[in-house]
């Protein structure tokens, strides 16, 4: 089958090379001439486990190619993915969809016949009616865009096996499309939506075939609301254990154990309750600002108030860090250095969109320390953002003549590092481990003083 997917970032990208191990024939667009340029030598522009190897090898194959060429695009298929970005307007909570709108104002003049629109970028409630609106206007006479709702949910580090083996897949439908109201179910059949539902099932159906997964048919809104709602809730499970986190603190008590012991009852679950620096990235911190933004509009604002809290308990997560380091260092940070150890939001990633790790390595170097950053991916990312910052080559290197040690993502090499080798560069003996991810009897054995968000235990 033939397809095109519209974005070429971490999710366009992800899922044109994706749909092309699935056996189809994809066009990857974007306007970014030199992102383009490096995908069609193979390259993949970002860090993602996996990836390479499925884009190099279908664009040597021939199944995957990419271009910056609308016209191309239209002529190529009649399905066609959207998976461009969604970022946050400058100075306001809202979600920009510029983007969005553009590749559909751009798109639709050019089709000679009948195609459905794909969205999967993150968007909010009632963006895919206004572009069903849009291409409607734009298109010829006589053609028909039906614009669908397919929103994503990988995560970064696991884009591609979210992408090939989902949880769920979720399509939101234009009411007339299903031929008199649209059903909601899991496991109905896609085809009996009409035609843009059967386009969107034969793209689909190779995984169904191979693992299926639940198929969850429903309206646009319904569709565009389960993925904010989605994030919302993650990034609710983590303020909530975060939140809980300061008072472990003042109270003397453990978050992990908490946590460990809370996760085991089944209905809530273990997984994202990781207290710690909090979340960062491109999609948890601006997806909960635009959900606020977008409630208000509907005149809904009470509902999402709380998301403020949440945001902000995850904000504060990243000051507190600040002061652990200052009180390590005896409340004075000037002329101190820090080895910060991440940079990426999150491991298996080299993505630095508000990252807590750069945030913190930002403030420590505002009040005076000299902050040290080590990331084993993201250094390039890092140094674009944050220039004056002083970046080592490796954990060790930065490490050397630190007063304090900062783990701030938790790679698994900062998790396996051996305390007598950082012993031996070190200036201080002091470990603050934003993550709760250090083996921390191990380091206490070495001599250092390990300190963590979360533990009020006494440090020994
Ligand atoms: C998130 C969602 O998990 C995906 O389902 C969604 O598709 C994606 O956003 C998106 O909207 O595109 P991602 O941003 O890749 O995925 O990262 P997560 O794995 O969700 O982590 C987000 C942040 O939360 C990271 O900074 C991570 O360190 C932090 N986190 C995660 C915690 O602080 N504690 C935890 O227990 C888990």
């Amino acid at each position: 089958m033939r397809m095109t997917v519209f974005g070429t970032g971490y999710l366009g990208a992800t899922h044109a090379a994706c749909m092309a191990e699935l056996g189809h024939e994809v066009l990857g667009v974007d306007v970014d001439e030199a992102k383009i340029e490096r995908l069609r030598r193979g390259e993949v522009p970002f860090y993602e486990p996996g990836l390479p190897e499925i884009l190099l090898r279908h664009v040597e194959s021939g199944r995957l190619r990419f271009t910056t060429g609308y016209a191309e695009a239209a002529e190529f298929a009649d399905l066609h993915f959207i998976g461009v970005g969604t970022p946050q307007r400058k100075g306001e909570f809202a979600a920009d969809t510029s983007h969005v709108e553009d590749v559909v104002r751009r798109l639709v003049p050019l089709l000679t016949s009948d195609a459905v629109l794909v969205g999967k970028s993150t968007v909010p409630v009632g963006t895919a009616a206004r572009l069903q609106t849009i291409a409607d206007a734009g298109v010829r006479d006589g053609v028909r865009a039906a614009v669908v709702w397919n929103p994503e949910f990988l995560r970064e580090g696991f884009a591609v096996k979210d992408t090939l083996t989902p949880d769920r897949i979720v399509i939101g439908l234009a009411g007339g499309e299903g031929g008199g109201g649209v059903r909601a179910g899991v496991g109905a059949a896609l085809a009996d939506f009409g035609p843009a539902g059967r386009l969107v099932e034969e793209a689909y159906a190779p995984i169904l075939q191979a693992d299926p997964c639940p198929v969850i048919v429903t309206d646009l809104a319904t569709a565009e609301l389960v993925k904010v709602s989605a994030n919302a809730f993650l990034a609710t499970k983590i303020s909530f254990i975060n939140a809980v986190s300061e008072v472990c603190e003042a109270a003397g008590a453990d978050v992990t154990v908490l946590a460990d012991a809370i996760g085991m009852d089944p209905r809530i679950g273990r997984r994202f309750l990781g207290a710690g620096l909090g979340f960062g990235g491109g999609c948890l911190p601006k997806d909960i600002r635009a959900f606020m933004a977008r409630a208000g509009e509907l005149g809904a604002d009470e509902a999402m108030t709380f998301l403020r809290e949440v945001d902000s308990i995850n904000m504060r997560r990243r000051q507190k860090m600040v002061d652990l380091a200052t009180e390590a260092c005896d409340g004075m940070l000037i002329g101190k250095t820090i080895a910060v150890l991440g940079a990426a939001f999150k491991p298996d990633s080299d993505d630095v969109r508000d990252s807590p790790a750069l945030n913190v390595a930002g403030m420590l170097s505002l009040k005076g320390a000299s902050a040290v950053v080590y990331d084993p991916q993201a250094l390039d990312n890092a140094r674009a953002l944050f220039p004056t910052l002083t970046y080592a080559s490796s954990a060790l290197e930065a490490c050397e003549g630190a007063d304090v040690v900062l783990v701030a993502t938790e790679w698994p090499e900062f998790v396996a590092l051996d305390p007598a080798a950082v012993t031996a560069v070190a200036r201080g003996r002091i470990l603050l481990d934003g993550r709760n991810c250090m083996p921390a009897q191990e380091w206490r054995e070495a001599g250092w003083t390990y300190r963590a968000l979360g533990r009020g235990v006494p440090a020994s």
